[in-house]
């Protein structure tokens, strides 16, 4: 797995449960899956040298984020190593324009949405759409850096005076009067077997998900199927192998789909105590071309909460509280050095009452983030 973060080391412990040789890609033996993955090469991904050297002796190549250069990919795939997901769907989940791309022509429902290349081409749009209207960069963003709300023409000159990231472009998109995000995962093996995840709600606070409530509450079944069909499509048409996340807006009526990652992703991190098989052991299987795991519920819900780097330096701290006072919660810690707003790890909640559920799982993030001391 190419890229040391967080999503690497909580998919090293099915690679341990399965007996698979898991080897990653770290850019330092402090990066959050370094500390825990004995096989760590040590390098950069977008370092052709160092990621050619790192697949060296490898079936598989998948990753824990996107921004492998496609040019890289290509060479490890001459040398008959194989890249999944695959350089040609990966560039979906690089460029946000090229995604909007992909999917109107796949026939995925999605947002109005132009590439425009000055502030005169983005007030053309906004004379469409009408203000507010958001405005991305198709390259880099992630937890919400990277997208605005542009409420006037000010804004939006002075948000554009910015610069993109290398190869970028600005997006412009109708700001979508969502009742609630969703998140529809699939896995899908390169057989093309796939599973669907239950379909989750997820909430946002400043950019950044807070929190995930699986299956998403009050959700009408037929949409929740919509929303899986739609995930399966997309899987299918891209030819996605491994974990997919479509992020996709409920506006009460219809479904839009926002974005796509291509590798577990943060709206499935409840699946791990709350599904059969987790997203990280279904990534696993699929990569391998194994058959996937049930991607069912164990309980009627789950709650995950993440916790953000805060005031409390020390996470550890908050053990002894948290643990004493809800044994049944699960906590995952990532090893990251706290840093404000920044993921360093989460909590989950399984089982019936998902009012009961919320509530411990708020108040242990909370612990953990310093909002409450008690
Ligand atoms: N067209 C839109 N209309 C309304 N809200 C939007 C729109 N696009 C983005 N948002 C809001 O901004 C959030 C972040 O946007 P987006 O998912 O595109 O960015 P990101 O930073 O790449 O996210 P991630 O952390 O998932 O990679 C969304 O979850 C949603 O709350
Ligand atoms: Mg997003």
């Amino acid at each position: 797995m190419v890229g040391g973060g967080q999503l690497a080391r909580m998919s090293a412990a099915p690679a341990a449960a399965l007996g698979i040789d898991f080897r990653v890609l770290a850019t330092s033996r402090f990066e959050s899956a370094a500390q825990v993955v004995a096989d760590v090469a040590l390098g950069a991904h977008d370092d052709e040298h160092a990621v050619l050297e790192f697949a060296d002796g490898c079936d598989v190549v998948t990753f824990d984020h996107e921004h492998v250069p496609p040019p890289i990919l290509e060479k490890l795939e001459a040398r008959g190593i194989a890249v999944r997901p695959g350089p040609h769907a990966l560039i979906n989940a690089q460029d946000k324009a090229v995604m909007r791309r992909t999917l109107e022509g796949a026939g995925a429902p999605v947002p109005a949405w132009r590439v425009v290349e000055s502030v005169g081409a983005a007030e053309e749009f906004a004379e469409v759409v009408g203000y507010p209207f958001i405005l991305k960069t198709s390259r880099g963003g992630y937890d919400g850096k990277g997208v605005w709300r542009i409420e006037d023409r000010e804004q939006l000159a002075a948000v554009m005076t910015g610069e993109l990231p290398p190869g970028g472009q600005w997006l412009a998109e109708e700001a979508v009067p969502f009742v609630q995000e969703l998140s529809a995962q699939v896995a899908r093996s390169p057989s093309g077997q796939s599973v669907a995840y239950p379909v989750v709600r997820t909430v946002q606070s400043n950019g950044i998900c807070s929190e995930v409530v699986a299956p998403a509450p009050g959700l009408d079944p037929e949409r929740a199927v919509a929303a899986q069909r739609i995930a399966l499509q997309i899987a299918g048409s891209l030819n996605v192998t491994g974990m997919l996340a479509v992020e996709m807006f409920d506006t009460g009526e219809d479904l839009l789909v926002n974005e796509l990652a291509m590798r577990p992703h943060n709206s499935g991190h409840w699946s791990i105590e709350g599904a059969v098989t987790s997203q990280f052991e279904n990534h696993l299987r699929a990569v391998l071309d194994l058959p996937l795991g049930s991607p069912r519920l164990r309980a009627p819900a789950a709650v995950m909460m993440n916790i953000l780097g805060g005031d409390v330096g020390d996470l550890y701290s908050a053990y002894r509280h948290v643990f004493a006072r809800d044994p049944g919660l699960k906590v995952h810690l990532y090893g990251k050095e706290v840093r404000p707003g920044r993921k360093v790890g989460h909590v989950t909640a399984v089982g019936d009452d998902l009012e009961e559920l919320t509530m411990r799982a708020r108040h242990a993030a909370d612990y953990f983030m310093g909002v409450i001391d008690e």
